[in-house]
Formats: C-alpha cells, structure tokens, sequence
C-alpha cells in the first residue's frame, strides 16, 4: 500500500531506532532525562524560545500553550478550519475553559480585516475578553499553506499587546518551503508547538516552546493532566534524530505533493491548483468531477493507495518521508484515473 492519508503514518527508521535504544535515561518528572533535556533545549533554541517541554501529543501541546495565554473564561480567535477549533474535540473548552470564535478564509489564511473586527479586549461586563490568537502554520485543512500574513498579524497584535498562539506543527514545512528560519515564525508568538511526529518522521512527540515561566507552569498542567513521563528520553532520542536529519528533506515532500497536484490538475482541470500547492498537502475537489469522495478512496485502496476525505468534497493527499517520489508519481496516476 501506498499510504498518503496523513504525513503521521511514517515508521521510524533503522538509524533513528538505533538513537532510541542508544539514548541515555533518566525519570523526566523528576527533570533527569538527559534526552529530554536535550530535546527541549535544542527545539527551543531553533525556535527562538527560551524554553521548551516535549509532549506526547500536538494537540496536548496546543491545550497546554493556549491555556498559558487564555484564562477560563476567556477566548481564543483563530480561522473556522484550525485544528484547535476543529479536531482537538473540544479540548480548549473541555480541559481550559476557552472558548473560540472565529474568521474563515480560503486556504485557512489569516484575514486581518475581520481579525480586527473580532479583536474585542474589554468591551465591559457582558462579553468574552480576547486573549489571544491563535495561527496554524502551514495550515492543515487549508491545504498545507504558508500563513502569509503571519509577521503583519504579530506586529498588530504586539501594539494591541494581544499574544499570538503558533500551532506550529507543521512549521518545519512552513521553514523549508519559504526559505525563512523557523525562529523568524515562532519567536513572534509567546507559546508555539511543532510536531516531531509528522513531516519529520518521528513515532510519538510535539514540544511547546515559551518563557521560562510560561514552560514552568505548563509542566504543572502536563502533570495535572496526566501527562507527565518517565524515561520519556527514548522517544525524546527520535524527535532529535528527526530534528538534526529529516528536515532539510521535507523539500522532497513538496516536490512530491507539487507532482501530484499537476497530475490531477490535467486528469480533472479545476480540481486542484498546483500552484498553490506550497508544502506537503494536496487538497483535490471533486465538485465538478461527478465523482464522490467515497467512491475516488475506495477506489484508490483497491489499486493500492490510500487517502483521505476532508469536507464534503475534497480528497486530501500528504506526502512524507516513507513515500518515495515513484510511490507519488504511482499514486498520482491512480487517482488521475478515478477523477478524470
Ligand atoms: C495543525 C495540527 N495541529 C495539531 C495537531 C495535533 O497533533 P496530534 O495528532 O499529535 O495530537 C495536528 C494533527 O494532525 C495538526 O495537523
């Protein structure tokens, strides 16, 4: 099976294997994993950050960062497709107390416009206070896109003194494919989270970077949430391998995903537009191809490709590490023989 559903899917390798079982230990509630360590302090030197705590999930270092800026009670803005608001099933509500509200824009984009008309910091007694906003770099649903806005939208938010939320798990794409440093995005937000577990290839493991005391304070919550861990250096020894050897090559990832939009732009024109195509996610609608979404992944999973629907109409394709630009160039003529 060709497996382009999701850019999690990838196993670790033998190298990166090797790291784990070399990795040395120690009881990381106690602070004394010394891979632990040299993970936080690594990811949240590249980001910009002074600190850093690795989690098992994105979507626990997303709670754990938008509850550092948010009190209950009080709301996070942030575009109708994040995966705050969209796929982490209520969390922020859930766990925090955060409510959210929301702008749209194609491709999850940020809109500044209607950020501003949004924005309300103190409008008295009966409504929700803004504490934050939040921005999803590249953006998921939005197809993988670079959020171009990004540094216009810190310096508002800096004069209003309104902190941006980085939910960064895909920022390693984002870095890559603009050719900027991924400190030059995540040091413009006071809490930011990457996945190690996506683009770059690692089994389990995200990591929130902050202040020194915004850190502190979210290894509290990691605990209070059941969260802490142990010798958790043997994941942590994945995640630094992924950091020091899989992120230059997320380029190879886009070349991909770019080769597979153009395929399915000529077998159904209007579907996808390479262009617009930046990172590792192929968004297809199938709108106007008379084809439905079941029917192309079905399809797919009986030539031996599998991926995914998202939305009523739209097929979404990622590439990663584990898929050769053969497998890409393989899967992308299937699927151009079910929609053209
Ligand atoms: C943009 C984004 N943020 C956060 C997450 C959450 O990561 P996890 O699945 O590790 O909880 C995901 C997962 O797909 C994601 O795409």
């Amino acid at each position: 099976m060709i497996d382009l559903r999701s850019d999690t899917v990838t196993r670790p390798s033998a190298e990166m294997l090797a790291a784990m079982t070399s990795a040395p230990l120690g009881d990381d509630v106690y602070g004394e994993d010394p891979t632990v360590n040299a993970l936080e302090e690594r990811v949240a030197g590249l980001l910009g950050h002074e600190a850093g705590l690795f989690t098992v999930t994105g979507s626990l270092a997303n709670i754990l960062g938008v509850r550092s800026l948010v009190p209950p009670g009080g709301e996070v803005l942030c575009e109708a497709s994040a995966h705050i608001a969209r796929a982490e099933l209520g969390a922020h509500a859930a766990v925090s107390g955060v409510t959210t509200r929301t702008w749209s824009a194609p491709s999850g984009q940020i809109d500044l416009e209607q950020i501003r008309a949004l924005i309300a910091p103190d409008l008295g007694p009966y409504f929700v206070v803004t504490s934050a906003v939040s921005v999803e770099n590249t953006h998921n649903f939005g197809g993988g896109s670079i959020q171009h806005g990004y540094d216009v939208l810190a310096d508002e938010l800096d004069a209003r003194g309104i902190p941006l939320h980085l939910d960064g798990a895909r920022l390693w794409n984002a870095g890559v494919a603009s050719g900027r440093s991924v400190a030059s995005f995540a040091s413009r937000a006071a809490a930011a989270s990457v996945c190690l577990s996506k683009g770059l290839g690692a089994p389990v493991g995200s990591v929130l970077v902050g202040s020194v005391e915004l850190i502190r304070e979210a290894r509290v919550w990691r605990k209070r949430l059941g969260g802490g861990w142990r010798q958790a250096g043997v994941l942590a020894a994945a995640g630094l391998y992924a950091v020091e050897h899989n992120v230059e090559r997320l380029a190879e990832d886009h070349a991909n995903a770019r080769a597979i939009a153009e395929v399915l732009a000529d077998a159904a024109p209007g579907s996808v537009k390479p262009d617009q195509v930046e990172t590792n996610i192929v968004v297809a609608d199938l709108a106007a191809t008379g084809r439905t979404v079941a029917d192309v992944v079905a399809g797919a999973r009986d030539a031996g490709v599998l991926v995914g629907g998202v939305g009523a109409t739209q097929l979404r394709i990622v590439t990663h590490l584990d898929a050769s630009a053969a497998d890409c160039r393989q899967a992308a003529e299937v699927l151009a023989r079910l929609i053209g």
